[in-house]
């Protein structure tokens, strides 16, 4: 029985392995770091379908290297990695993974937001280095949580529930910028909807949950910094690209926001030398915000689903561009 040949761009959960490794003839990229862009283009020169992860950029040049390619399974809810009307022109299936992550990516922002706000990690780091050598009383104070105002940018599911953690566990209102009018949010925490510059204004914490696209791309610059508190703290755990990191590294230096905490960069991981590693008041996180185990598991799920979905021709499990199915790009099926 044939099987579809796909290339896996690395070793993800059993719980979505298993199931590629049954239906497809996998090529697996064990590698801990990603294959290198000439490698990825080589490995999909025969392929019939690609489970990818947020890493890899596919774009129309790597797609017309792989004339057969039907489907691309992202590993991520985000899918800024790939040129979703390059693969639409050419007839390939895209699917992502939401919905799994939702509540281990806000518990996420929720722990930077803390951690951020009462230097918590600053202190730890305190502690170690032996310069703990009593009680202060005006020692490492931050900022209090409880009545105050946060500002969701991007309210999505991820923001969504955010700002109910916020709302619920310490009475914040919600302030949030979007294009679209959230009513659950609204009726539910009493969430205002808000052009940008209000929320940066009026916010103590401001939380980034928005796409990455030409619209948001660079929307945390020197001017959306110097509108926001001096006690604000900024959270991203979105997309890097998201935040001017020279702005926001000039902005914590100087005082211009109290703190931020980041789980996302700009390139990920940070080049050398980049201003934010390493800053008093800047948590960095290596982009952890779905590493959990139902998260991990359910997203290698919704990945095999989708890409063996893609193989046979059926509708993606989630689908980013459904609007491919009148121009799918024609193959045997799974089995055949
Ligand atoms: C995503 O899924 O887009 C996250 O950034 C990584 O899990």
């Amino acid at each position: 029985m044939r099987k579809p040949k796909v290339f896996v761009t690395r070793l993800i959960p059993a719980a979505g392995l298993e199931q590629v490794r049954e239906y497809c003839d996998a090529d697996i990229w064990t590698e801990p770091l990603p294959p290198p862009a000439d490698v990825l283009r080589r490995k999909v020169s025969d392929c019939e379908g690609l489970l990818s992860l947020l890493t890899e950029r596919i774009d129309g040049a790597l797609l017309d290297a792989a004339p057969r390619l039907r489907v691309v399974s992202n590993y991520a809810v985000g899918f800024n990695n790939i040129d979703i009307p390059a693969a639409t022109e050419r007839g390939i299936a895209v699917g992502n993974t939401p919905g799994v992550l939702t509540d281990a990516t806000a518990d996420m922002a929720f722990a930077l937001l803390i951690s951020a706000g009462r230097r918590i990690v600053e202190s730890e780091k305190y502690a170690v280095a032996g310069q703990w050598k009593t009680w202060e009383p005006m020692g490492h104070i931050g900022q209090d949580m409880v009545g105050r105002t946060l500002g969701i940018v991007g309210m999505g599911r991820i923001g969504y529930a955010m700002a109910r953690r916020c709302h619920g566990g310490w009475g914040m209102r919600v302030l949030y910028h979007d294009q679209r009018a959230h009513e659950q949010a609204e009726r539910e925490l009493g969430a205002e909807r808000v052009a940008f510059d209000r929320l940066l204004a009026d916010s103590d914490f401001i939380s980034a949950h928005a796409d990455l696209n030409d619209t948001t791309r660079g929307m945390f610059n020197a001017a959306a910094f110097a509108r926001m508190k001096p006690t604000a703290v900024f959270v991203n755990t979105a997309r890097g690209p998201l935040v001017v990191e020279a702005d926001l590294a000039a902005a914590l230096l100087k005082g211009t926001i109290f703190a931020a905490g980041l789980d996302v960069t700009d390139p990920e991981p940070p080049l050398a030398g980049n201003p934010l590693v390493g800053l008093r008041n800047c948590i960095v996180a290596p982009h952890i915000a779905s590493a959990t185990v139902s998260s991990r598991n359910a997203m290698a799920e919704i990945a095999a689903d989708n890409l063996i979905a893609g193989l046979k021709g059926e509708p993606l499990r989630a689908w980013v561009n459904p609007e491919v199915a009148t121009n799918r790009r024609k193959g045997a099926d799974v089995g055949d």
